[in-house]
């Protein structure tokens, strides 16, 4: 275990949209044989509907209650050994930055604001940046985000200009020698 009695061993990947957190997922996936958990796929698959149907119809304070709601759940459930890649907006409430932390070993996965702005440009499921600045929504979010993402976490990895592959490589490192 890693100091926290109650702390399960998953490994947790936070950060902003397009950060890489489930294509850093899917290699970590791979490379140490566990499962892997996209929370937003999960939440997608409990309502029936896509994340945008959920904002759009629901809006976002309900979305964000359902993911509290999953990390409890997570939390009281899971066996604690899997991979889970969390929506960008997860750690922003406190209590949920808490639950994370319980959940196990949690990577902030940071990115610039240019190379998120790159990775999502020609993305369309992403409703916060449904805007007609999207690289200035980025700029903004990110610089509210950055104090939360980093509170809730336990080491952060820089992914701008680095491969998929290394970046699995450092967090498994991180978590072989914790
Ligand atoms: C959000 C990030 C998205 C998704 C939703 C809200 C956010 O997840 O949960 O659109 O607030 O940053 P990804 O980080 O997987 O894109």
């Amino acid at each position: 275990m890693n100091g926290h009695n109650d702390r399960k061993e998953n490994i947790i990947l936070t950060g902003f949209m397009g950060s890489g957190k489930t294509s850093i997922g899917a290699v970590l996936s791979e490379k140490l044989g566990l499962p892997l958990y996209d929370t937003d796929s999960m939440i997608e698959e409990s309502e029936g509907m896509s994340i945008s149907s959920i904002f759009a119809e629901k809006g976002e304070a309900a979305f964000r209650d359902m993911e509290t709601q999953l990390l409890k759940k997570i939390y009281d459930e899971d066996a604690g050994r899997a991979i889970y890649s969390l929506g960008g907006g997860t750690p922003l409430r406190d209590e949920n930055a808490e639950l994370i932390k319980k959940c196990g070993t949690v990577f902030y996965l940071r990115a610039k604001a240019g190379t998120i702005y790159e990775r999502l440009k020609d993305d369309d499921t992403r409703p916060l940046l449904r805007t007609e600045d999207p690289r200035s929504r980025i700029e903004e979010l990110l610089t509210a985000r950055e104090p939360k993402y980093r509170a809730a976490a336990d080491h952060y990895i820089d992914t701008d200009g680095e491969t998929f592959e290394v970046i699995a490589e450092k967090i498994i490192g991180f978590v072989k020698n914790s």
